[in-house]
């Protein structure tokens, strides 16, 4: 059985430690937990080290999994970048109350948490984040490095791109298999908004419908 580094130790750090105690039995602790922050270092959360990069590259990391429990998608994307190229691997983890179709796919590196549904023929990329309770209907694609916040529901064919960051509770109205909904890559749509037009790549959206407020990442 691999050990498990999760990177950040923060609170989405702290709730994907819960998550794997509630997959492998209560006791079944990450081995540790990486923060390159260096007065989070040294010390222990719920009695499990933190530690900075270099220590855990330091280690015998053959049977280490990283799983990178922190909710920025830039950031993740950047973490992942470095674990890769120092070798390690990387493990996927899905809540045990998760509804998952079989015909759904599920990316290295992702974090399902407990409550959500993966229904028919979803695509969901690698390091991927989705939070407690979100639904993710037939059809959606989501690429590297979404992260999707609590509460978050996609309907039938909506097509999320790489490195998009959706709010606490956002919802969207349906495309079809011809004409997906476009969330358009590196895009944020905010907390709350209902989602009914595409998205151009590196904008934020919010409100009811939601309407563009910025172009960048906010
Ligand atoms: C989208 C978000 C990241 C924007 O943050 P920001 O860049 O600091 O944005 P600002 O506060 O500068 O707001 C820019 C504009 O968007 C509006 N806005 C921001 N968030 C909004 C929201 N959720 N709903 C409606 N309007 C919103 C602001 O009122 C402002 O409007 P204005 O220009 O007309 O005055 C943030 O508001 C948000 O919704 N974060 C989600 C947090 C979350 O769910 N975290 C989950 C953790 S598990």
């Amino acid at each position: 059985m691999s050990r498990i580094a999760i990177y950040g130790s923060g609170g989405a750090a702290r709730e994907v430690a819960w998550l794997l105690e509630d997959l492998c039995g209560a006791g079944s602790e990450p081995h540790c937990y990486v923060d390159d922050d260096p007065a989070r270092q040294g010390k222990s959360v719920g009695g499990v080290p933190v530690i900075g990069f270099d220590s855990l590259c330091s280690d015998d990391t053959d049977d280490i999994e990283v799983i990178i429990a922190v909710g920025d998608c830039a950031t993740r994307r950047k973490l992942a970048g470095r674990c890769a190229q120092a070798g390690l691997g990387f493990a996927t983890v899905v809540h045990s109350s998760v509804r998952r179709a079989p015909s759904s796919v599920i990316g290295r590196g992702t974090i399902i948490a407990a409550g959500s549904i993966v229904s028919v023929d979803a695509v969901i990329g690698e390091h991927v984040y989705v939070n407690l309770d979100c639904t993710i209907s037939h059809d959606v694609l989501l690429g590297d490095f979404v992260t999707l916040s609590p509460g978050v529901h996609i309907p039938g064919n909506v097509h999320v791109e790489e490195g998009v960051f959706i709010g606490t509770g956002a919802t969207f109205v349906h495309g079809t298999e011809s004409a997906p909904l476009m969330i358009g890559h590196d895009s944020v749509v905010a907390a709350g908004a209902c989602v009914t037009e595409p998205v151009k790549p590196n904008t934020m959206v919010a409100g009811v419908p939601a309407v563009q407020k910025k172009k960048g990442r906010a």
